[in-house]
């Protein structure tokens, strides 16, 4: 308000040349990572003095495209080389007959993605591609990111807004002052690079005893941080390595640790480097390739010249282990060159804070593996339900989901598909549901290996089942009996009914496995709507696509 003292608005030292025109900036983001690359190269571009203009792509209508000079494609990929589903329209305009001739556009594109997956930022190729062919002219040779991307993104941000400045018109040598960002505004929130410490309440492990799997059903609290979250978010969590795997992958090439290293100008030992700064547990193709070269291993060379044998090899491989093809000398330089940096993990969020209030609740499935005598452990994983005590702290931010949310109609039946660990946002979407007394109806399908050992949360579906709040569940266990029963069985079993739903205007949401689980349940709705519907495979497809677009079907698969 007026009365109260307003931040001194502080004017940068140089005084800028203002362009016209402006520069618009399109993202297409699934879990939020292009959204908020895209946010941060739009307030770089107004403290560059460039007009600017930021749409989702699912809001921006692609036909005006044609009246752009200048726009920047911040695009992610998921699942099979997929646009995010906001994004479905404007990537399918922009290669049909509609899409218009942009002779006068000026783009560039950058694509965030994860190289481990076969279609490697094809989303952010695509568009490229796209633009290209309709005349447009590339200012800036596209970046396809890794999941470490926040340093190259950077990097390229700068380089895109200059190219941007060089190519808009400058105003008649009009001298305007800026207004320097509010620094403050940056930091008042807790993020990816400036996460809440908060407190591990308790980590339980919620598989029976004699499971094949260790699940922990984890609550932290947040306190008084303000962090807020939605059913369908994410908690970003930072996790440390075990301190004896970085001693032992320092022992492997020959080093002991002390060996002295710099890390973003900091210097610090080898072994707090690889504790705390380097992902040191999942292997990846380029680690692998890197690794190929130095040890000259044939092994190696071999997977590295067969694209999806390597990456086959490197997803089911540790780093030692990698590093045990062939043994070879390294300097600490050499090792943590062939490293990624330490990246968060997002875990869906299983809890709603109507329910919970400050708490958030996660559902974690423990990586863990014997290869030969020697056990192997996820990253974050073993972090989180090993090395943490509760009380201790630990470093989170909330990782909004757009794309995973309940409907806005409290009265819209929704189908919640969940196996494993894709239980978890349907605690969350149920808790929520029951606490605002949704009048909705909620069918949930849920699959593991067996009842007695691995059904999650049972007691609280029991529950709910019984209040009404649930009105079915359907489960799938596998290994209960002779043959694979998988929920996309009990899913076509139910095809009339799940068909029912979908005419009653269902929401459908798919949570869990995107390999194999999210494939064959998408391959089950499209028989449903074959069958179900009297609709060709084509049109089957279709009707899933529109409901996709329409936010009726939404998933979050990993
Ligand atoms: P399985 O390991 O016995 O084959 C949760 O992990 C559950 O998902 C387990 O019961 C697992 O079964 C099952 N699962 C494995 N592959 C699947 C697939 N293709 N579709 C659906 N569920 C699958």
């Amino acid at each position: 308000s007026a009365d109260q003292p307003q931040p001194a608005q502080q004017l940068s030292a140089a005084a800028v040349a203002q362009p016209t025109g402006k520069l618009t900036i399109i993202h297409a983001s699934q879990t939020g990572n292009a959204k908020g690359v895209a946010e941060a190269l739009k307030e770089e571009a107004s403290a560059a003095g460039i007009a600017v203009e930021l749409f989702a792509a699912g809001d921006y209508k692609g036909k005006n495209l044609a009246k752009e000079t200048h726009v920047i494609i911040v695009a992610s990929t998921h699942g099979e080389g997929e646009a995010p589903d906001d994004a479905i329209e404007l990537h399918e305009f922009l290669q049909s007959k509609k899409a218009p001739k942009l002779p006068n556009l000026k783009y560039a594109v950058i694509g965030l993605g994860d190289s481990s997956y076969e279609f490697f930022c094809q989303t952010a190729k695509d568009f490229d591609s796209y633009l290209s062919r309709l005349g447009g002219e590339s200012i800036l040779e596209r970046l396809d990111c890794d999941v470490d991307y926040d340093a190259p993104a950077a990097e390229w941000r700068a380089k895109a807004l200059e190219k941007v400045k060089e190519t808009l018109s400058i105003g008649e040598a009009e001298v305007v002052q800026l207004p320097v960002a509010n620094s403050q505004q940056a930091v008042s929130q807790y993020s990816k690079q400036n996460p809440y410490e908060a407190t591990l309440l308790t980590s339980q492990k919620i598989t029976g005893r004699r499971s094949g799997k260790d699940v922990r059903h984890i609550e932290i609290d947040l306190e008084d941080s303000g962090l807020t979250y939605q059913p369908g978010d994410a908690l970003g969590v930072w996790y440390e390595n075990d301190s004896v795997l970085a001693e032992a992958l320092a022992a492997r090439v020959g080093l002991d640790g002390t060996e002295n290293v710099e890390v973003d100008g900091e210097a610090l030992s080898l072994k707090q480097a690889l504790i705390s700064k380097y992902e040191i547990t999942a292997a990846n193709p380029q680690l692998v390739t890197k690794y190929a070269e130095l040890s000259g291993s044939k092994k190696l060379e071999k997977l590295v010249a067969d694209k999806d044998k390597l990456r086959q090899y490197a997803g089911q491989t540790q780093v030692i282990d990698v590093l045990a093809e062939k043994k070879s000398k390294l300097t600490a330089e050499q090792l943590i060159g062939l490293l990624r940096r330490l990246t968060p993990r997002l875990y869906s969020i299983a809890s709603s804070q109507e329910e919970v209030g400050e708490e958030v609740h996660l559902t974690v499935g423990v990586v863990e593996y014997e290869n030969g005598d020697e056990t192997r452990q996820g990253g974050a994983s073993s972090h989180l339900s090993y090395r943490l005590e509760d009380g201790d702290n630990v470093k989170v931010f909330v990782e909004t989901n757009n794309n995973f949310k309940l409907p806005a109609d409290d009265n819209t039946p929704v189908i919640m598909i969940g196996p494993g660990t894709g239980i978890a946002p349907f605690r969350a979407f149920v808790q929520e549901r029951d606490n605002r007394e949704a009048k909705g109806k909620n069918w949930l399908f849920f699959g593991d290996r067996t009842f007695t050992e691995d059904f999650l949360y049972q007691v609280e579906w029991q529950k709910y089942l019984k209040s009404g709040v649930v009105s079915q569940i359907d489960v799938a266990f596998s290994r209960d009996q002779v043959e694979k029963v998988y929920v996309q069985h009990r899913l076509l079993e139910h095809a009339a009914q799940v068909w029912q739903w979908l005419q009653d205007g269902a929401h459908v949401y798919v949570c869990g496995d995107a390999n194999h689980m999210a494939k064959d349940v998408h391959e089950a709705l499209v028989t449903i709507a074959e069958q179900q519907g009297q609709q060709n495979r084509e049109q089957a497809e279709q009707y899933l696509n529109e409901l996709r677009k329409n936010k009726r079907y939404q998933r979050d698969v990993y």
